[in-house]
């Protein structure tokens, strides 16, 4: 298919755009234009067609901008600021990344989707996203601490997320373990950590990120928990290219650091932002389930849930969910108790 971004472009001022304009401006006409709307609709993009005035989008998208990406990060002293390709459509921006035929020169290099056909989430799941409104991108990151868990690297870019909203101006964001980045009404972003063997002396790996920011319910209904949009939550126009900006030098500082000194100095950090401190919760891993309160994450990433006997127990990899009030005991059910050590 081909780049379908110089249509949106034309469109994105939101004014009626006969097809005949847009094929004098883009060279697409007739039956491929045709194609190319309808692969936009079907891509989420809120596309509207009157036969006297053509088409329009009725509400807003701006393209993520590479060339002002690329400055930004530059501005930033960023590795990956010669790295960064921002494309119009992928399958997954982490399978472009775990792809990439030169692993010597997959450190920082960055891959940003205006659409994935085939985003991939946790354990196996879809990661459904309107094309062209939303923030899908993958991060590629060396390792070289040989004590850094995998999953602490997740956990860090959970932190980055969250500060990088903070920093925008979103208050009350938090993260459910592993690295749900959530707000009170749902969750706004998600983070997928995959391993690329490269054959080099080091481990790479590949972090994607997906930030949810406008979604139609369309969407909204494919997914199986309720979701919050950032544009719906900051009430304005967001720039979806600055906002890549901020997010990718804020996680590549974070990562630097891990990189430098490990995990530990995380840990208080994530602990702050955990959903679940001291609530009743289920922690899941496989068929197994764990009660008891949660207690946040360890210097080494793994979430502790103290069970009603007073046992702590590690969770390396499955989920943590709160308990129902049906599940729980009445008195400690969300109550927030003093953390202890594991
Ligand atoms: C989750 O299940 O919460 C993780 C979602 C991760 C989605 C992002 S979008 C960019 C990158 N490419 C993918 O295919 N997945 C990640």
């Amino acid at each position: 298919m081909q780049d379908l971004r110089p249509i949106v472009r034309l469109l994105q001022n939101q004014r009626w755009t006969s097809g005949a304009e847009i094929g004098k401006i883009t060279g697409c006409f007739g039956e491929d234009l045709e194609q190319a709307i309808a692969a936009l609709k079907a891509r989420g993009l809120p596309l509207e067609y009157q036969t006297e005035r053509g088409y329009r989008l009725t509400s807003p998208a701006m393209l993520i901008d590479e060339e002002r990406l690329t400055g930004l990060l530059q501005d930033a002293g960023l590795v990956s600021a010669t790295r960064v390709s921002v494309v119009d459509a992928v399958d997954s921006t982490n399978s472009r990344l775990l792809d990439w035929a030169e692993p010597a020169t997959l450190h920082g290099r960055v891959c940003v989707a205006e659409y994935q056909s085939d985003g991939r989430g946790r354990q196996g799941r879809p990661w459904f996203a309107a094309g062209y409104r939303n923030l899908t991108l993958s991060l590629a990151w060396r390792i070289e601490q040989d004590t850094t868990e995998l999953s602490t690297v997740s956990l860090v870019g959970g932190l980055a997320v969250c500060d990088c909203l903070e920093d925008i101006g979103l208050s009350q964001v938090c993260l459910k373990w592993p690295n749900d980045v959530m707000s009170p009404v749902g969750k706004l972003a998600g983070i997928l950590v995959e391993t690329k063997s490269t054959g080099l002396e080091h481990l790479h790996v590949v972090i994607g990120i997906g930030i949810n920011i406008h979604n139609a319910s369309a969407v909204k209904a494919r997914i199986e928990q309720p979701i919050a949009d950032l544009g719906t939550l900051m009430g304005s126009k967001l720039d979806r290219t600055s906002l890549s900006a901020k997010l990718l030098s804020g996680l590549s500082c974070a990562l630097e650091r891990v990189n430098r000194s490990g995990f530990s100095d995380c840990a208080q950090k994530w602990n702050k932002r955990d959903a679940y401190m001291g609530c009743a919760v289920i922690g899941t891993i496989g068929d197994q389930k764990i009660q008891g309160q949660g207690l946040g994450v360890d210097d080494s990433g793994a979430y502790r849930v103290r069970d009603d006997r007073g046992r702590i127990h590690r969770l390396i990899s499955g989920e943590v969910r709160l308990r129902r009030a049906a599940d729980a005991p009445k008195a400690d059910h969300r109550a927030k108790v003093k953390q202890s050590r594991a």
